[in-house]
Parts: structure tokens; C-alpha cells; sequence
């Protein structure tokens, strides 16, 4: 059935006075609320990725509950955690480390059969409050140690990491004034990614950012960053654009398509790592708004399947009931499933693009 079709009997669900079922869920009677189908109802996503994975970040004090875990096991094959692989989350106090959280997601991961992908090793948007105050020797050092420490307990554990996070600027050209560049220089990139390949051999190595996902000066400054680490030898494998999107000022999917073509050329593995869509600024009914985030979420993933270098696609969770942007940005629905796990176009967007329809 193709997205235009699928939606329109979606939204005939919805508006349905009885519910589509959909999955066996069934009408309570004529005041039944619509019904869509849940998320253990569906057909699993990775089911359909073919030779990409298709993965969700995770949040370790989720995973005890049993519809979040259910859910993530059924539909994704590679979870990134949220926050809990972070440095500001590890070492809070110098040289005092807390790997428990961390450990819970990735023994989850181990039990269900998925990956991880370890995020993110160096990042100015959680670092230990501490680092703040060292020397640019002593900082050097701390962060040396963080990479090889962290890296090295998570070697066999994860197959990718997000090495160094957000390090190009936004509103200027080159790079973000972050306390690393600050106190490292520029080097502190190139470094990162050498201290991860000797920790983790194995792991393929990123470079992940947001809002250079098509055209434009921050694309154009990412493209530089990354050619240029590879011109230099340094060892990374890939980058990931986060997608995080706003349905009423995306950039044009053509431009999103043209851009990982251009990373894909330069020998580099391009992942959609972090997609949400938020919804709140579209004018419109509900309906009509969800409509349009599942085209956004069908056309952006129908363009990385475009690109064989394009192998994997993470969703910044999957439930609108668990997702950073309400609290970033205001309530919104950005993701796969409603609050109640249900399939939302969103879902059937990206099922649909999986399939190539
Ligand atoms: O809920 C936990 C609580 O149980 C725990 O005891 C406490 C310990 O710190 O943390 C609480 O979680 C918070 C978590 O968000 C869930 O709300 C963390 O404090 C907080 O640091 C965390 O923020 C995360 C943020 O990165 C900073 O690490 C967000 O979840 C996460 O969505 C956000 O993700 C970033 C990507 O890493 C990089 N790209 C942008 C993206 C959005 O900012």
C-alpha cells in the first residue's frame, strides 16, 4: 500500500467512530476511542532494514520498565544510550567513575541480541564540571584518560562510537568556541579520534552533529571538518547527521539526499543518528500535522537508503511519552509512537520507506 494510501486509511481510522483494530485491539463500542495499533502489534522495523540497521536511544532507567523494553527489542537493532555513556554523567567527581547505568544498557543490549552505539566521548554538553578548571596540560591529560578508560571498557561492547559530538560552530564559520578548543586547540579532534582507535580497535568511529543535515554553511563547515581528518589520515569511519528537525523549517530533502551523497564520496559512512520531527509550530489538525511528520520521516529515511554508504538510521527514542524535546522545546509529539505506544504515520512512514514503497 503506498504512504499516501496507508495515511488516508490511517487517518479514516482515526476519525473513525470504531477503531481500525489493526492488530487485534477491538472497539470497546460506539464511544470506543479510535484504536491504532500498539507497538508490540506492528510489524518490527528492523524486520524491513534489510542490510542497515535501524536503531533508538535508550535510556537506562527506562529499561526496567517492561513495555519500554518490550518495545525496544522488537524494533530496533541498535540502541544508542541517551545520556548514560556521556563523560558528565560517568565522572562526575575527578577519578570517581560510575559505570552502572552505562553497564545497564549495554547488558540489555547484550541479552536481546542488539548493538550499541557508544555516544559520545567528547562533548561540550555533558562534561564533568571539573574539567572547567584544569590546566590545559592537566585537561589534556583527563580527557586522554577519559577516552581510554571509557573506550577501552566498552571495546567488544559497542561497534561505534560518536567520538567527538557538535564540534563545528552554528552561527559562525569553523569551529564551536567549546571548552575543548579552548583548552586543547584544534588538534583536540583529530586526537580524540586517534585515543579511540587505539582504545577500541575494532569500533567504527564518528563524527556526529545536528543541523548541517543539508545545505548551508554548517553542512558545508562538517563536509571541511570531516575531508579534512580523512585527507590527514586520521582514523574515522563515519559521521553521523542527527536530524533533529522541525517540520515547519526542515531543509528540503533533495539537499538532505545531495549531502550524504558528498560525505559517502569521500570513503565515509553516513548515519541518520538521532531523528526526531517536531510538530508543535505546523498549523493545521492533529491529523493533518501527523500526516505531514510521517512524509518528513518517510522521505528523509527514503533518501539514506538511497546511499549504500548510508547504513544505519537511530530515532532519538521512540515514544512521544520519553523524548528530550518537551523539555527543550515545549510539549511536542516528535517520535514513531504516541505517548500510549501507539503507531503513529511517523511509524508507518519509515516502515513504508524501509520497504522501498
Ligand atoms: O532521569 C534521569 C535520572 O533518573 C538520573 O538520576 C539523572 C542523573 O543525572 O539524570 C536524569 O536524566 C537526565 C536525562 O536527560 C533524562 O531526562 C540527565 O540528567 C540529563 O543530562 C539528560 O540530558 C540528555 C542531554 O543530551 C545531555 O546529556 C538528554 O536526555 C539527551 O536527549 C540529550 O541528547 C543530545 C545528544 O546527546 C547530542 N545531540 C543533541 C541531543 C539533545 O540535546
Amino acid at each position: 500500500m503506498e504512504f499516501g494510501r496507508l495515511v488516508l486509511v490511517l487517518f479514516l481510522c482515526l476519525s473513525a467512530s470504531q477503531g481500525c483494530g489493526g492488530g487485534g485491539a477491538s472497539a470497546a463500542g460506539p464511544t470506543a476511542v479510535p484504536l491504532m495499533p500498539s507497538v508490540m502489534e506492528v510489524d518490527p522495523l528492523k524486520a524491513s532494514a534489510g542490510s542497515r540497521l535501524v536503531g533508538a536511544a535508550v535510556q537506562a532507567s527506562l529499561l526496567g520498565d517492561t513495555a519500554y523494553a518490550a518495545a525496544v527489542a522488537r524494533h530496533f537493532a541498535w540502541v544508542t544510550p541517551e545520556y548514560e555513556m556521556k563523560w558528565g554523567q560517568i565522572e562526575r567527581t575527578r577519578g570517581v567513575r560510575n559505570y552502572g547505568p552505562a553497564d545497564t544498557i549495554a547488558s540489555f543490549a547484550r541479552t536481546h541480541g542488539l548493538q550499541v552505539r557508544g555516544h559520545a566521548l567528547v562533548w561540550h554538553g555533558d562534561t564533568p564540571a571539573w574539567f572547567e578548571a584544569l590546566s590545559p596540560a592537566e585537561a589534556s591529560h583527563a580527557l586522554e584518560d577519559h577516552i581510554r578508560t571509557t573506550a577501552g571498557r566498552y571495546r567488544g561492547q559497542v561497534n561505534a562510537w560518536d567520538v567527538v559530538n557538535e564540534a563545528v560552530a552554528d552561527g559562525a564559520p569553523g569551529l564551536r568556541d567549546s571548552v575543548y578548543l579552548r583548552k586543547l586547540g584544534t588538534s583536540y579532534i583529530a586526537e580524540a579520534f586517534r585515543m579511540a582507535r587505539e582504545a577500541d580497535p575494532s569500533a567504527l568511529l564518528f563524527y556526529n552533529d545536528y543541523g548541517g543535515e543539508g545545505a548551508g554553511r554548517k553542512s558545508d563547515d562538517t563536509y571541511a571538518l570531516v575531508a579534512g581528518l580523512k585527507r590527514d589520515g586520521v582514523p574515522i569511519d563515519g559521521v553521523g547527521l542527527q536530524m533533529h528537525l522541525d517540520a515547519s523549517s526542515r531543509p528540503p530533502v533533495a539537499d538532505i539526499a545531495a549531502n550524504i551523497r558528498r560525505l559517502a564520496a569521500l570513503g565515509l559512512m553516513v548515519n541518520i543518528s538521532e531523528m526526531d520531527v517536531r510538530i508543535a509550530r505546523l498549523s493545521g489538525a492533529s491529523s493533518t500535522r501527523l500526516d505531514e511528520q510521517g512524509r518528513i520521516y518517510h522521505d528523509v529515511v527514503a533518501a539514506c537508503l538511497t546511499e549504500p554508504r548510508c547504513h544505519a538510521i537511530t530515532f532519538w527514542g521512540f515514544t512521544d511519552r520519553h523524548s528530550w524535546i518537551d523539555s527543550a522545546f515545549g510539549p511536542d509529539d516528535p517520535l514513531l509512537f504516541d505517548e500510549a505506544y501507539r503507531a503513529k504515520p511517523a511509524f508507518y512512514g519509515v516502515l513504508e520507506a524501509l520497504r522501498g514503497r
